[in-house]
């Protein structure tokens, strides 16, 4: 597997992957690598002839105060996860190379931003659309894949592939799961023995939400208060610090609807100290 520092060599490694039609997958992360990331990679490999993933925490889609500084770094094992999944080469550039003095260019986000993550963390999209379109350009591959564990995230990259009109079919891929029900995330390194118990109670969530859904529930708000009241915690387990939000909403535009008769994906956010943790589930007849 190449190890690619500098944006002139990426471009070059994956241009010349690409002659002889060949398609090439590109797996953006930011490292600290798990069997989540690790199934995109996977995925690719099914899909395309060739995968390249990049390693790069991108500080413009970090909040001043939010975890930037200690987000984790496992360079040594990242670089060996990716090698046993198949990557043909891994792009890890330094800041510089990505924004190098006097960058002051930024994609604005489509509308499906503006929601949820949107209202909590209102500078994160512009960074991840700009980062992305970035490695987009730097890496010209015919395909990505994102995990829908971030499922706004995607929607979002979908939604700016097809507005700019970008040459690349973004491939969605399911969540994976620990198998206590737990998402897996770089963040859940964070938590200690007891919180990672009391993160729990997410999945939980919203595999009630899926019940009651499939049950035949009509009314999202039904559902949303199920899934507040289980976050809440009970007095076996005492759930979570704080919800940013438990939505049920339209799983392509992420607006508010008033009933189920169309797909709808449920998402939350929360606080387990002061980690914060993402999960979702599309609902959908099985
Ligand atoms: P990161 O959080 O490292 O995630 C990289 C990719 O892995 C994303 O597409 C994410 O959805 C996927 N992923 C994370 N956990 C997953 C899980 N449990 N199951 C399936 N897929 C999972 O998302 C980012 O980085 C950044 O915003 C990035 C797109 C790289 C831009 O900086």
């Amino acid at each position: 597997m190449q190890i690619i520092h500098t944006t002139k060599q990426a471009r070059e490694f994956v241009w010349n992957l690409r002659r002889n039609d060949s398609t090439v997958g590109l797996v953006p992360t930011m490292g600290a690598l798990h069997d989540g990331h690790l199934s995109l990679v996977q995925a690719s490999g099914r899909r395309c002839d060739h995968t390249v993933a990049t390693i790069f925490v991108n500080p413009t889609q970090f909040a001043p105060g939010e975890d930037l500084q200690k987000y984790p770094r496992t360079l040594d094992a990242d670089i060996a996860g990716l090698r046993s999944a198949g990557a043909d080469a891994v792009f890890i550039p330094d800041q510089d190379q990505i924004y190098p003095p006097g960058c002051s260019t930024f994609v604005k986000p489509p509308d499906v931003a503006e929601t949820l993550e949107g209202e909590f963390r209102p500078t994160h999209f512009q960074g991840v659309c700009t980062i992305v379109l970035k490695l987009f350009h730097l890496l010209p591959t015919t395909h990505a894949f994102f995990g829908e564990k971030d499922f706004q995230q995607l929607c979002v990259i979908q939604a700016m592939v097809r507005d700019l009109d970008v040459d690349i079919e973004i491939v969605p891929c399911p969540i994976v799961r620990d198998p206590d029900g737990l998402a897996m995330s770089s963040r859940n390194r964070y938590l200690n023995d007891r919180q990672r118990q009391r993160a729990l109670c997410l999945s939980a969530a919203l595999r009630q939400a899926e019940q009651a859904y499939l049950g035949g529930e009509q009314n999202p708000k039904t559902i949303e208060n199920q899934m507040r009241s289980i976050l809440s915690g009970d007095d076996q387990n005492n759930g979570v610090d704080s919800i940013d939000y438990a939505a049920v909403v339209d799983s392509k535009t992420l607006q508010p609807i008033s009933d189920l008769d169309q797909p709808a994906v449920a998402l939350i956010a929360a606080r387990v100290g002061s980690t914060r943790l993402i999960d979702n589930r599309v609902l959908c007849a099985r």
